[in-house]
């Protein structure tokens, strides 16, 4: 049987090394033996943006980009979209089972029960400037919480780990709705214990003078899938940051505060703002064709087409054209969809997009549903927060847990000046 191991020999020095390989990787710590002299730190891996590097080892989601397979926790994405709910995969990919019936009642009680803020937050969130992006303002605000919840400190004691759990899962939809209405100047709307998740949220978000807030079924049902698609997504930009700003042992709302923040980003959580700005720009199915000759001459970037990891069909966006059809039946359709599948149509015919392997990615359809729904713009990055919470928490948990792990560190190559004697001012030139 061939051995699992990897020989290395150091042609700088002659010398052979005899390397482990487990799950179809090296140990990088393993590489620092192979010095040149006594005093040479070891042989160290270069690479930026981690395009190469398992981080840690995971039992949570499951990515096969070429053949676009999603899991959490062994469930392909379809099955979970279709047959589950947002709390019920919140506590698979949280326990790493799905619940049963009265473990399943417990936790949605939990989460129920905890969605209130305290009356300081929301006065904190009345500091903020009247246009103060909605995202901006939930980053601030989940940050703030860990002085509401000094407790949350104990991050190794198990039961106190799961309140913490419940309330950001609980809270985060809290924080967003006001977030959101504060930007449009209107009063908070509270929480409502009778509603699911996804329409309480719903409730919160939108509810006017009416005494009870009644969700529409079709798109309660649509919220609740489009956050099941976001629960997780294994090491991306922002699950890296939780588990990296957790590695300091931080309390779990300034870690989620750090995750969010990262999802802030354009490259990150923006995309589908951008294309629906794309879609409002081509205008018409019509100038298709005239949009993609750009795209060819490199003078535009066709949004919501490609991925770092899939390079076959995401297997999200397939399940929200499904879901974009079901709210249509609500809302009407959304004009932009036809310009959508226009574009889809025409690039997946087209050998410059087949050639580089691109297709439509989870935010290429997303941005059109929200938009439908009533979203504005500004609230999508925050959907998707709310959506990925469990993940993070997953992620940060397992972190935790894992005794591989300790305090993220990366190492540098220093490229700078060596050795030199400081310079008075005056005699600076
Ligand atoms: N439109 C036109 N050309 C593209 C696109 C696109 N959307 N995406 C990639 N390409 C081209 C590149 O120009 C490159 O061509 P070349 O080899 O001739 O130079 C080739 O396809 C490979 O692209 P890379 O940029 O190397 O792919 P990478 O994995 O680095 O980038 C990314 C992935 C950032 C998602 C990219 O496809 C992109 O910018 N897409 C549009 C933005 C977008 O939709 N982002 C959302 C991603 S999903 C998420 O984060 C939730």
């Amino acid at each position: 049987m061939a051995k699992e191991t990897l020989t290395i020999t150091d042609n700088r020095s002659g010398k052979t090394y005899e390397i482990p390989i487990e799950h179809g990787a090296i140990r990088a710590t393993d590489l620092r033996q192979i010095r040149v002299s006594e005093d040479d730190f070891g042989l160290l891996s270069y690479d930026p943006a981690f395009m190469n590097t398992a981080s840690c080892k995971s039992t949570i989601t499951f990515i096969d980009g070429d053949k676009g397979i999603l899991r959490y926790r062994g469930y392909p994405i379809e099955q979970l979209a279709e047959r589950s709910t947002f709390l019920e995969t919140a506590y698979l990919i949280l326990h790493g089972e799905l619940p049963t019936r009265p473990q399943l009642e417990e936790w949605v009680y939990h989460i129920t029960h905890h969605t209130m803020i305290h009356e300081h937050i929301k006065k904190f969130m009345d500091g903020f400037h009247y246009d103060a992006h909605p995202m901006g303002i939930l980053v601030g605000t989940v940050g703030a919480l860990s002085t509401f919840y000094p407790d949350a400190k104990n991050i190794l004691d198990p039961a106190n780990r799961q309140y913490q759990i419940y309330r950001l899962i609980a809270k985060m939809p809290t924080l967003a709705a006001f977030a959101y209405r504060h930007s449009l100047g209107m009063p908070y709307a509270y929480p409502d214990n009778d509603l699911s998740y996804g329409g309480n949220f719903l409730n919160m978000l939108f509810k006017a003078t009416e005494l009870k807030y009644k969700p529409d079924p079709v798109l309660e049902k649509a919220l609740d899938v489009l956050f099941i698609l976001h629960v997780d997504h294994e090491q991306n930009c922002s699950a890296n940051a939780m588990r990296s700003v957790g590695s300091s042992h931080v309390d779990p709302y300034s870690a989620v505060a750090a995750a969010a923040t990262a999802l802030y980003g354009p490259l990150h959580g923006g995309a589908n703002a951008a294309v629906l700005r794309m879609l409002g720009e081509i205008g018409s199915k019509e100038k298709v064709p005239e949009f993609l000759k750009k795209v060819k001459a490199r003078e535009a970037l066709l949004m919501g087409f490609g991925h770092r990891v899939y390079k076959s069909y995401d297997p999200r966006a397939k399940i929200i054209r499904q879901t974009a059809e079901q709210v249509f039946s609500v809302t009407g359709r959304n004009p932009l969809l036809d310009i959508a599948l226009e574009l889809e149509r025409i690039a997946l015919e087209d050998d410059f997009f087949v050639k580089r392997r691109l297709y439509p990615n989870v935010d290429f359809y997303s941005g059109i549903i929200y938009q439908a729904m009533g979203f504005p713009v500004d609230i999508y990055p925050v959907l998707f927060a709310i959506g990925r919470t469990p993940g993070w928490l997953a992620q940060w948990q397992e972190m935790l847990l894992d005794p591989d792990q300790k305090i993220a560190r990366p190492r540098q190559l220093y490229i700078g000046s060596g050795h030199r004697d400081y310079v008075p001012l005056e005699k600076r030139r």
